[in-house]
């Protein structure tokens, strides 16, 4: 069965069949990256480039190998190496790349909105690497996978995200897609971080994290954006770290086997201590191997389509 639409711009209205079938693709294309020769011929002849005007290294290493993995031709592009360090615009690079006959986009960039723009100027398929505090696609997908994969199921399960929720494309896009999943979802962390409105997204607000320990299965614990000018919301890094930081007192305290993800980079001994972040009840690592098999999913039935 196909996906509805022919872009990946977030998961905002996404139906649970086509997530469901996204991490169902992805599962078998899991099983390829076991594989001797982790590679099939499923977008030979197809172009994608990686278009990163903003820093990454899951995101863009993962798209990067998956492209490969499906022996697609990947052009990667960074604006430091490029025209746009001259003052080429976005839009004119945009319709310079696509001259070139490109099949499909991959963008992250500081602007949210940006992907929405590009479906406007180009034809090729657009996939949303993260925009801005809009959404991070991917990123949900692959947590989702990893959940079901360590406990056999989304819907039912109560998951709580951690952190700078109004600040966080991967908390907009994990309340999306675990929503239509059907999990119960919460959220916990300062106020100052939690947006007014996030209760009309049927979403609970916890501001003690002991008690989000206590009442969830899972927990996706987010990273404090200190780029994004994250101190101005909380007092200080320790104080932050002292309240909402996920440690091993705070997880034997509360005697729950509770399963915990971290989309990375990970601030150690800040939202999660250095311990919790390589002990174990995290599945880190998984969430990184896992989100090369969902871009392997995302890139084959979006450029499977045309
Ligand atoms: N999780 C994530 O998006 O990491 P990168 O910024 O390294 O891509």
């Amino acid at each position: 069965m196909p996906l509805l639409n022919r872009h990946l711009l977030g998961l905002q209205g996404v139906p649970r069949e086509d997530i469901q079938l996204i991490i169902d693709t992805a599962v078998t294309f899991r099983e390829v990256l076991e594989r001797p020769i982790k590679r099939v011929p499923t977008l030979q002849g197809k172009t994608i480039v990686n278009l990163f005007y903003e820093n990454s290294t899951r995101t863009r290493i993962s798209f990067e190998l998956a492209e490969k993995r499906l022996s697609a031709d990947s052009i990667n592009f960074s604006t430091s190496q490029s025209s746009v360090a001259k003052g080429e615009s976005f839009k004119d690079t945009i319709r310079n790349i696509e001259a070139m006959k490109v099949d499909m986009v991959v963008v992250r960039h500081s602007a949210a909105g940006t992907p929405l723009y590009l479906t406007k100027i180009c034809d090729a398929n657009i996939i949303n690497a993260g925009d801005g505090i809009h959404e991070h696609p991917t990123q949900a997908l692959l947590d989702m996978y990893s959940i079901r994969e360590k406990l056999g199921r989304i819907a039912g399960l109560k998951i709580c995200i951690v952190g700078d929720i109004a600040h966080s494309r991967v908390a907009f896009s994990n309340i999306y897609g675990l929503k239509s999943m059907g999990a119960e979802v919460s959220v916990c962390g300062p106020s100052t971080m939690i947006p007014k409105s996030i209760q009309d997204l049927g979403v609970k607000v916890i501001y003690n994290i002991d008690e989000a320990i206590q009442e969830n299965d899972v927990l996706n614990i987010l990273r404090i954006q200190l780029e994004r000018k994250a101190r101005e919301y909380f007092p200080s890094i320790r104080e932050y770290a002292k309240y909402f930081g996920i440690t091993s007192e705070r997880l034997n305290k509360n005697g729950k086997d509770i399963l915990l993800l971290h989309p990375g980079p990970i601030n150690r001994g800040v939202e999660i201590s250095s311990e919790v972040a390589d002990g174990k009840h995290q599945i880190i690592l998984n969430q990184v191997t896992n989100g090369v098999a969902i871009r392997m999913a995302v890139l084959y039935l979006l450029g499977t389509l045309n």
